[in-house]
């Protein structure tokens, strides 16, 4: 019997290519690859790209990272944590199996880290690229540097995510924005006296523009699987997008067909100048006008009720968090950080 409907399926081929083509892309541009694994929260997929060679692991919060720590020993938490004493003993335990280095961007964060003095937790300092999210102007680098000396906990350097770069024709200037900030980031500390072994940066749009003139690291995520912002943006081609939506129509009315799948499967990412909520991988044309919680409504296609297509989320990291597995030809895979967004 055939596997119900919605499901998240991975094409494991075209997943190993992408592991590979960002792998071989970023030792040409001479970058160490530290993928995001918030994007697949797979142990499975992390184990892939850390034997194509990946230096680590970005992870987005601590329990991201416990879950991670089963298969990598170089871990960078790229989110300006706030410490309370739950996460502060959840910290101290993981740095006993892993190098762990976190996000930060205010002198009141790092002074939170305090307790952890001694136990080799390293910090890296955000700088706001452009994206205007989290992180700081370069001129305020070095005070939380001079911060992290005084509550004893290393600086390795310093990041930025240049977010900017998901909107159309914004991927090169946007990458232009991260080196040009994260260079001045780290000439601020080096003048100080502070030196900057780690220069992190990009996101799957900019990625391709990122330079080791000033990058020592690039941190991409939705590389590995795609998804229609990519497709859209034109970072990938559609032959590229690992991971869909299998979903049945079983609606179909003169104007529209309905499928099986809405925004508890797929997500309800979707930016300003999407073409709608997602694609259809095998149907270019088709376009999701509408999506409730289990539906999607499609025009522009037409087929008998019990057709399966393969939809292609406009945001894969948010419809990964929603699934419990993920289907590939020989079996599942767990989704293992499932939840693990503390
Ligand atoms: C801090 C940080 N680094 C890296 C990434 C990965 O970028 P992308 O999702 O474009 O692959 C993200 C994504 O949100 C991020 O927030």
């Amino acid at each position: 019997m055939s596997r119900p409907t919605p499901h998240v399926a991975v094409d494991r081929d075209v997943l190993e290519d992408n592991i590979h083509a960002m792998q071989r892309a970023a030792d040409a541009a001479r970058l160490a690859l530290r993928p995001h694994a918030k994007t697949h929260k797979s142990l499975q997929v992390a184990r892939l790209q850390l034997a194509a060679g990946a230096v680590g692991l970005t992870v987005a919060t601590v329990s991201e990272a416990e879950v991670f720590a089963e298969v990598c020993d170089d871990l960078f938490v790229a989110y300006p944590l706030w410490m309370d004493d739950e996460r502060t003993g959840r910290l101290r335990r993981l740095l006993d199996r892993a190098g762990v280095t976190v996000g930060v961007d205010s002198v009141d964060s790092v002074r939170r880290l305090a307790p952890l003095a001694g136990a080799g937790l390293r910090v890296r300092i955000e700088v706001d690229s452009g994206h205007h999210r989290s992180g700081v102007p370069v001129g305020e680098v070095l005070a939380i540097a001079t911060a992290a000396a005084e509550a004893d906990v290393a600086v390795d350097g310093v990041f930025t995510f240049p977010g900017h770069s998901y909107s159309p024709d914004s991927r090169a200037s946007a990458a232009a924005d991260e080196q040009r900030e994260l260079g001045a980031a780290r000439d601020a500390l080096e003048a100080g006296g502070v030196p900057c072994a780690a220069v992190s940066g990009g996101s799957t749009p900019s990625v391709a523009y990122a330079r080791a003139e000033v990058l020592t690291e690039v941190r991409p995520g939705v590389y590995v699987f795609g998804d229609a912002q990519q497709w859209e943006l034109g970072t990938i081609a559609p032959q590229q997008v690992a991971l869909t939506v299998v979903a049945t129509v079983v609606g179909r009315y003169p104007d529209r067909v309905v499928l099986d799948a809405g925004s508890k499967v797929l997500g309800a990412d979707r930016s300003s100048w999407a073409t709608g909520h997602g694609r259809l991988l095998d149907h270019p044309d088709a376009v999701i006008t509408a999506l409730s919680e289990h539906h999607a409504t499609v025009t522009g296609f037409d087929a008998p009720r019990g057709t399966r297509v393969r939809v292609v989320p406009n945001h894969v990291c948010t419809a990964v968090n929603l699934a419990d597995e993920l289907v590939v030809a020989d079996g599942t895979w767990r989704v293992d950080a499932r939840g693990a967004n503390t």
